[in-house]
């Protein structure tokens, strides 16, 4: 395809980028080199577009790290994680996270139990569920049992990466959908979905669509009586995407973890409530029984081996010795102070949009600091998707979207508190949907739904 020349992009200095007019190449690689502060000038203006990543109320993700953090990101982004051998104290980092991990979720012998970091929650989740999978066959090809038909039991709730490992990995999915108030898995529903093909039930910590907690210790205990029936063994992967760098410091009665004979495995994203920047996930397993050997791979290590389990190869290590530079700056009483200033801040938002009048909770931050809330069902002239575009027009970014299977026709808008997320900037976030709710409340109809709105979506 033929591209104007620009005269922009031959710009000499950043001065010229404002003065001359022209467009930056943008479908092919220019002939000709330009000035990198021109460049970056170019570059940085384009950004500005973006949503501001603090008034993102829909990621999970962190928008906002320590200046200490940041510097030790940019230290060491050229560091390759893969390179154990070259960078052996970063691989060290790695290894003491996991132990921290495997000691916080309980591990029955946090020194025995594998783990690795991966780029996300959804790299360790198709590394979980391969686990799972891989210990099902070996299990059923010992039996001389078939194996052409693995299943895997979740809640409708699932998040998409759940999805994929089934897609991906040949695994048929069986979900329990939602049923009047219940909006995550259901144990019983969850054991009769169950069968010899079963290869894991995941269950989540908490869920994406309402940010409550799924009730894992329940799952165990139906899962234990299924197995007393049946003789079905039928082991227990918990997402704990955010979770589970939020119970363990908020809610430490909460059984969901290793505590639980059951759980074989647990994933974490330490860039959500690990308060990392994107991306770094993290996968424990309970003791290397459940984490077949032929999975794993063999690098160099200080001249010697070390074992690795990913989907990827090179990735930064920055991520990494942010995570552990979190743990040692924080411990536990740190994570716990923001975690607890994070759902007191969820709260107390939440009973703000309450008390506005048109909206109904859902659901009101007493797991993750996150909560959901719909448009009360008398008001027709308006709904969520409306609400979510006219927040957008001073750039708060709250999804809005329906629930799954059976409670599609419930429409919701989602608010997660995260790390930099005052009760001042809550303040705004309230001012600025009340001063939108006069407007709303004029229109005679919705102007937008789940299909055809310009509004933001998660
Ligand atoms: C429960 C759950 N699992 C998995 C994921 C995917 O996580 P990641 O973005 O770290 O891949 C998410 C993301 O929101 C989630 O909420």
């Amino acid at each position: 395809m033929a591209v104007k020349k620009t005269k922009r992009a031959g710009a000499a200095s950043v001065g010229d980028v404002f003065a001359e007019v022209g467009r930056a190449p943008r479908r092919r690689i220019p002939d000709d080199e330009m000035d990198p502060e021109v460049a970056y000038q170019i570059v940085h203006d384009e950004l500005m577009l973006d949503g501001n990543a603090r008034l993102n109320l829909a990621t999970f993700v962190s928008t906002w790290m320590e200046p200490q953090a940041q510097r030790l990101m940019a230290e060491t982004f050229d560091k390759n994680m893969i390179n154990k051998d070259e960078y052996p104290q970063t691989a060290e980092m790695e290894m003491r996270c996991i132990d921290m991990l495997g000691r916080l979720w309980h591990a029955p012998d946090p020194d025995d139990a594998p783990g690795c970091s991966t780029t996300g929650s959804s790299e360790a989740a198709m590394l979980g569920g391969l686990a799972m999978k891989r210990r099902w066959q070996d299990a059923r090809r010992a039996a001389g049992k078939p194996i052409d038909r693995p299943n895997i039991v979740m809640g409708i709730n699932v998040q998409v990466c759940w999805e994929k490992f089934a897609r991906y990995w040949d695994v048929e999915p069986r979900t329990v959908p939602m049923e009047g108030d219940r909006f995550h898995i259901d144990p019983d529903e969850a054991a009769a979905l169950c069968d010899e093909n079963t290869i894991g039930v995941v269950a989540i910590l908490g869920s994406t669509y309402d940010g409550s907690y799924e009730p894992v210790a329940k799952v165990c205990r139906t899962l234990d009586r299924l197995q007393e029936r049946t003789g079905l063994d039928v082991p227990v992967h918990v997402d704990a995407a955010s979770g589970g760098f939020v119970a363990p410091f908020l809610d430490p009665d909460i059984e969901w973890d290793f505590r639980q004979d059951r759980v074989v495995s647990i994933n974490a994203s330490g860039h959500k409530y690990g308060l990392v920047a994107p991306g770094v996930g993290w996968i424990v397993w309970r003791d290397e029984e459940h984490l077949p050997e032929e999975l794993i791979f063999q690098v160099n290590y200080l001249g010697d081996v070390m074992p690795t389990f990913a989907l990827n190869f090179s990735r930064p290590g920055s991520q990494v010795v942010a995570q552990y530079y979190n743990f040692v700056r924080l411990g536990f009483a740190g994570y716990r102070r923001i975690q607890q200033y994070a759902r007191d801040v969820a709260q107390d938002l939440a009973r703000e949009v309450e008390r506005l009048g048109p909206f109904e909770l859902v659901t009101r931050a007493e797991d993750l600091p996150v909560f959901a809330f719909k448009v009360r069902d008398d008001i027709t002239n308006f709904n969520v998707f409306d609400v979510s575009d006219a927040v957008r027009e001073r750039g708060w970014q709250v999804p809005a979207y329906t629930f799954p299977a059976n409670r599609e026709d419930l429409a919701v808008l989602r608010v997660v508190v995260k790390r930099g997320f005052t009760h001042d900037v809550a303040g705004l976030f309230i001012a600025d949907l009340k001063r939108q709710l006069p407007r709303l409340e004029r229109q005679a109809e919705p102007h937008d739904d789940a299909e055809h709105g310009a509004g933001f979506r998660h």
